[in-house]
């Protein structure tokens, strides 16, 4: 993983999946259950290495993902967060400048993340040599979209309402976030994550006009924030959705790798960023709860064609909750024949 990252070309690529630790995992939801809610479960050492733990057991993936979530972070600036079962998230909100003024500064964000780096710490000690601890966080815009709108929204809206009716204020927000991610990372290498990833998982959603300040900026920002104190670090680039977007994240950013979406064309992707960049992706998710040989013919493809360079495998998102684990199996052998 950490050589494909540097940008080299691997006879078989190496392998992890977007939500490797999730619900269509029976051992997930057993520890799930014993940890009582999805928070206390982020926020408990031995059973967040726990369920980061277990994908890399039952499959042998190349990497091991952090389990947290990116909206511990604004919960750790003092907004109030729960996940209410079946659905998804609810927060407190920041509208203006006045409140983002009232969130605790980025520095102070460890007495609540404490836990998150004692996760860190116990699966950097339990991983094999072999496979790499990725840390991670949403990306500022990603994460100021749950913060304005206080849940998921279809289109974020109430986040796109804000860029233009009040960029001051909305500047404000994306700074704090920026400051405060900076932090979150620098503490989760200083933990032992050995690749961080950050998660943009709504870039599609912003006007292009906006894609530069509100994404590739933060982005580069905290990239090169993080390589200053910690040199050679690889950092993974995830603007969902972003199209043609993708072609010069990379450069503009400094990130080593940008992960694709399902929605870009591997072709397209081998031609326009492999060449200067490590790819990571793409394969459909659905294609988990599919199965056969639609699978298997998708997953040689999506192989073959980011064979000519650098390339991490992984799901163009996360794996879903109605994913069957044999057919995480069927994957891996397609990928490692
Ligand atoms: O990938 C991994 O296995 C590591 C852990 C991880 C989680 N969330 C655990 C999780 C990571 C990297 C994330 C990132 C995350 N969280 C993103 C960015 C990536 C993406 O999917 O786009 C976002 C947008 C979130 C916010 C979030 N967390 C939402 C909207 C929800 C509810 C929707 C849902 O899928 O239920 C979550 C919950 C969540 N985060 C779960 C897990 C395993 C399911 C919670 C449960 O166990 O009930």
């Amino acid at each position: 993983m950490l050589r494909a990252l540097r940008g080299e070309t691997m006879a078989v690529p190496p392998v992890w999946m977007m939500r490797q630790a999730g619900r269509y995992l029976p051992e997930y939801r057993a520890t799930r259950a014993k940890a009582g809610g999805f928070l206390d479960l982020c926020y408990d050492p031995e059973l967040a290495a726990e369920v980061t733990l277990q994908p890399i057991r039952r499959f042998g993936f190349d990497a091991a993902i952090l389990f947290a979530d990116i909206l511990l972070v604004p919960q750790a600036l003092g907004l109030d967060l729960r996940f209410a079962e079946g659905e998804g998230p609810r927060l407190s909100t920041v509208t203006s400048a006045a409140e983002v003024a009232r969130l605790k500064p980025g520095d102070a964000i460890h007495e609540t993340l404490a836990p998150v780096y004692e996760t860190v710490r116990r699966v950097a000690a339990a991983l094999p040599a072999e496979t790499a601890l990725i840390g991670f966080a949403g990306a500022p815009w990603t994460v100021a979209t749950y913060m304005v709108a206080g849940r998921g929204t279809p289109d974020q809206a109430p986040a796109r309402r804000m860029a233009w009716a009040d960029p001051e204020g909305f500047d404000a927000l994306v700074e704090r976030i920026t400051e405060a991610t900076i932090e979150y990372l620098a503490a989760q290498v200083a933990a032992g994550a050995e690749v961080v990833k950050l998660f943009d998982s709504w870039a599609g959603a912003l006007p292009g006009p906006l894609l530069e300040r509100y994404a590739v900026a933060p982005a580069r920002r905290i990239a090169g924030a993080l390589k200053a104190r910690f040199p050679g670090l690889p950092v993974i680039g995830f603007p969902r959705g972003a199209g043609a977007g993708y072609a010069g994240f990379a450069a503009a950013t400094g990130v080593d790798a940008v992960a694709l979406d399902a929605s870009v064309d591997p072709a397209w992707a081998a031609r326009e960023v492999q060449p200067r960049t490590c790819v990571q992706g793409n394969l459909d998710p659905i294609l988990l709860v599919v199965g056969g040989s639609a699978l298997e013919r998708a997953t040689r493809a999506c192989v073959e064609a980011f064979a000519g360079g650098p390339h991490v495998f992984n799901l163009g998102h996360g794996i879903t909750p109605d994913a069957d684990p044999r057919n995480v199996d069927a994957m891996l052998r397609a990928i490692r024949i």
